[in-house]
């Protein structure tokens, strides 16, 4: 009897074995078919990921994802919380995903809920999904103001903004000593060049400082945080919650006004002195948008205002900061440009017309923008639909982050890529289009659907600048026994760490 229930025992507990180890089996079978293969990255934390080991590592993300190029690659992933970050290092990829197959990743993922607020749900060129609001805006941003003969249209501007940029650094050098901040003075021309064609008004200084501060705190509050990670946490954050709609508060009294008094000056031809007779908001007012009946809204307005500005202020100004340190640091290259001005203009100022005979500056432009990239990621892409790529699954909702300096500076694509060399365009020995669509070599503005599409006028703008500036002074290191220092700094965009100050000496 005992040896029967003995047996009936074991036969039961054999059954429940096999039963239990078939659905194991099953079960493991089914969740590994829907485990996604991933490109590999750093083993993190449950939940967590490797937040944390990014946030307690003290470098800059730009550094972190430096620092784990040699060993994951040209594709990887990085676990941030809720977040799942997919960086490509690699052109190959990056032509690929792009380009090649550019609708699939010309998406943006979701947005935190504090860029939410600052978008408007992706009411953005830059934010908007990959769809008719998106081709809607953007049409309309390069249609109407950024293509080229738009941009010509606007010459004016550019020049009075020169002539009072070159007599700021002038004045504020005869006050110094000879010395002038680069970056501060630079940002704060283009950002006058990009107001009048935005709004469409000549704004007295204090209203382009209040502006520029507003500006500021925007881009301040928009800095990620770790509840944008982890939104389990978010209940710790209201007060950050409140400073956001304070700041979104201020900027949208601050901007409306702004607005109202253009929409007046067009209703009123004549009634406003200050008023250039086209501007970005005239585009928008109206502004047809696919599959929506109403035009937008104030706040909308002051959203793709800001967009307008943000996009083309510290881009540009960062890249000029690194030329001039880049001049200083050649002063072969600076006289040899000198020289080019010369030969080119004679005695009179540089006009944006003769950019065109300029080969020299326009090679340091490219030169500048392969060895600089202004942002070190693009703004982060998304696929439409899941796919792979480099034989890893790529989800929908990941972040698809493209890691420009990696680009810039691969030893298979570029000689003495670590070199600053604009001789390497000018000799025919290497060749980009920065476009990147027969070949990605370079992604400053990055490539396919979503590629800048300032491109254009930044270009315009840092030959104005790099040119006026060398045309009138002669730019050296300060302290004159120090070598510049190129190490860099996340902001919004990659500045130098050590903000420049250079010596300017009149040329006459
Ligand atoms: C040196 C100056 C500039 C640099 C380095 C730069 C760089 C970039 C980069 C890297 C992107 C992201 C591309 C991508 O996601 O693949 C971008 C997008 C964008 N830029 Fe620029 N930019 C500059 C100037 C400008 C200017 C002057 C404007 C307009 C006035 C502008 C407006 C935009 C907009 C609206 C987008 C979003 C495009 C989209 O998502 O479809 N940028 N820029």
């Amino acid at each position: 009897m005992a040896s029967s229930f003995a047996s009936h025992y074991h036969l039961f507990f054999s059954i429940l074995a096999f039963f239990i180890s078939g659905l194991i089996f099953l079960f493991s079978r089914k969740t590994k078919s829907k485990r996604l293969n991933l490109p590999p990255g750093p083993p993190g934390w449950p939940v967590v990921g490797n937040l944390f080991q990014v946030a307690c590592s003290g470098k800059p993300f730009f550094q972190y994802v430096e620092d784990l190029r040699p060993k994951y690659g040209p594709i990887f992933t990085l676990k941030m919380g809720t977040r799942t970050l997919i960086i490509l290092t690699d052109a190959k990829l990056v032509h690929e995903a792009l380009i090649e197959r550019g609708p699939l990743f010309a998406t943006r993922p979701r947005e935190n809920p504090t860029r939410a607020i600052f978008s408007c749900n992706k009411f953005t060129v830059n934010a908007a999904v990959y769809g008719p609001v998106w081709r809607s805006l953007r049409r309309n941003m390069v249609q109407n103001m950024l293509s080229s003969s738009r941009i010509k249209e606007f010459r004016n501007v550019r020049e009075s903004a020169m002539d009072k940029f070159i007599h700021r650094l002038r004045t504020e050098a005869e006050v110094n000593d000879g010395v002038v901040w680069v970056l501060k003075n630079a940002r704060y021309a283009v950002f006058c060049i990009l107001l009048t064609m935005c709004f469409g008004l000549e704004m007295d200084e204090e209203t382009i400082i209040k502006m520029d501060q507003i500006m500021k705190s925007v881009l301040i509050v928009l800095d990620p945080r770790i509840d944008d990670f982890l939104p389990i946490l978010s209940p710790f954050f209201s007060k950050q919650r409140k400073r956001v709609s304070q700041v979104r508060k201020q900027q949208v009294d601050f901007m409306v006004p702004l607005i109202e008094k253009r929409r007046k000056a067009l209703q009123n031809p004549g009634s406003d002195s200050t008023a250039i007779s086209f501007s970005y908001l005239d585009t928008l007012y109206d502004l047809n948008i696919e599959g929506r009946k109403s035009s937008p809204t104030d706040q909308e307005l002051v959203t793709l205002c800001s967009e307008f500005l943000n996009g083309g202020t510290d881009t540009t100004a960062t890249a000029v900061e690194w030329g001039i340190a880049q001049l200083i640091d050649n002063p072969n290259v600076q006289a040899k440009l000198y020289n080019e001005i010369k030969q080119t203009v004679g005695d009179r100022k540089v006009d944006e017309k003769d950019v065109e005979k300029m080969g020299y500056l326009q090679a340091i432009v490219k030169e500048l923008l392969r060895k600089h990239p202004p942002t070190f990621f693009l703004l982060t892409h998304a696929v439409t639909e899941a796919t792979t790529l480099g034989g890893y699954d790529i989800p929908t909702d990941t972040n698809v982050e493209i890691f420009s300096p990696a680009i810039g500076e691969d030893p298979r694509i570029w000689s003495n890529p670590e070199k600053f060399d604009p001789n390497r365009f000018v000799s025919g020995r290497e060749e980009v289009d920065i476009t990147g669509v027969t070949e990605v070599k370079m992604t400053p503005f990055g490539v396919g659907r979503r590629i800048c599409p300032g491109l254009g006028l930044a270009t315009v703008h840092l030959h104005l600048m790099i040119a006026r500036m060398v045309q009138e002074f002669e730019w050296s290191a300060y302290p004159s026994d120090k070598n510049v220092d190129f190490s860099g700094k996340l902001e919004f965009t990659v500045v130098m760490k050590n903000t420049l100050r250079a010596k300017i000496k009149p040329r006459s």
